[in-house]
């Protein structure tokens, strides 16, 4: 796997993938969605990864947007294109991805870096994170997902006010709406990441995949009975045979 945009490596069933153009703060050019859509086919493949940290190179972004230079040239076709490759070959791949995915947000998210942080299973942030969607200042709108996951995690009235003033929200703001669940140290943040997937690389593989699927289903018309039909495929597992086993006989469980 060749990755000129990525670094990527595992430790301790923890992929972490790092978005390694610093200088351009990150930015989301084709080069980088390719990467990304590969780096997670490997992730969704390789049984030596159990959970990923998505985070940015550098101590200033985490992504500051899709690559604006790439918009220039683009028409009507062009611009529903590169939306409709990044939303299918990643965004919508990283929601699904049956392994937890937790964004290291450790500066800028904005525009499809904010939309990359939310397609994500959770997010922490460094205190000097900053989140936003200011493709209006662009005579844009969000075209990776923005729209939508922002609206399922802030509610509708927040989602509408960050797309049409392009307000950017600091960490504790963001922390305020619900867009984050922690916010540390830049320092702290890969290791307040990791404490977390440690304790997660602990639980049923199984499970958490199925979580994944049902959480992701939340509002949507078949939600509960995809709950229904999930719960009951965990029964006669041998993962759930050997987490009721191990309450019953007082152990704690081991899922290999
Ligand atoms: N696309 C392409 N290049 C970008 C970029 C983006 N989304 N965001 C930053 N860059 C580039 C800058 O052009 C600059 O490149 P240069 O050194 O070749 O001129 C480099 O990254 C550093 O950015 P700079 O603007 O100088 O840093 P800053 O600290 O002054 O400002 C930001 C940081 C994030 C506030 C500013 O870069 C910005 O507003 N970026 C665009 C954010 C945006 O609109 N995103 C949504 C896109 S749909």
């Amino acid at each position: 796997m060749e990755l000129n945009t990525l670094l990527f490596s595992v430790e301790n069933g923890i992929a972490t993938i790092t978005i390694n153009r610093p200088d351009k703060m990150n930015a989301l050019n084709k080069e980088v969605i390719a990467d990304l859509s590969s780096a997670f086919d490997e992730v969704y493949t390789n049984k030596e990864i159990k959970s990923v940290i998505l985070t940015g190179a550098g101590q200033k972004a985490f992504v500051a947007g899709a690559d604006i230079t790439e918009f220039i040239e683009l028409d009507a076709a062009g611009g529903a294109n590169i939306a409709r490759i990044g939303q299918e070959n990643v965004f919508n791949k990283i929601e699904n991805c049956p392994k937890p995915v937790v964004a290291a947000v450790n500066g800028f998210a904005l525009g499809g870096g904010c939309e990359l942080a939310m397609c994500c299973h959770f997010r922490l942030a460094s205190e000097n994170a900053k989140f936003g969607q200011p493709e209006v200042n662009l005579g844009l709108i969000p075209g990776y997902g923005g729209t939508q996951r922002l609206t399922q995690l802030v509610g509708k009235g927040k989602a509408m006010e960050m797309c049409m003033t392009a307000q950017i929200a600091d960490a504790n703001e963001a922390l305020a709406i619900g867009l984050v669940n922690h916010v540390t140290t830049l320092d702290a943040l890969l290791q307040k990441a990791t404490d977390i997937l440690t304790i997660i690389n602990t639980k049923s593989p199984m499970a958490l995949s199925k979580i994944i699927a049902c959480v992701n289903k939340a509002g949507k018309a078949d939600g509960f009975e995809t709950e229904i039909n999930q719960f009951g495929e965990c029964f006669g597992t041998p993962e759930m045979k050997e987490g009721v086993s191990a309450f019953l006989e007082k152990r704690k469980a081991n899922f290999g």
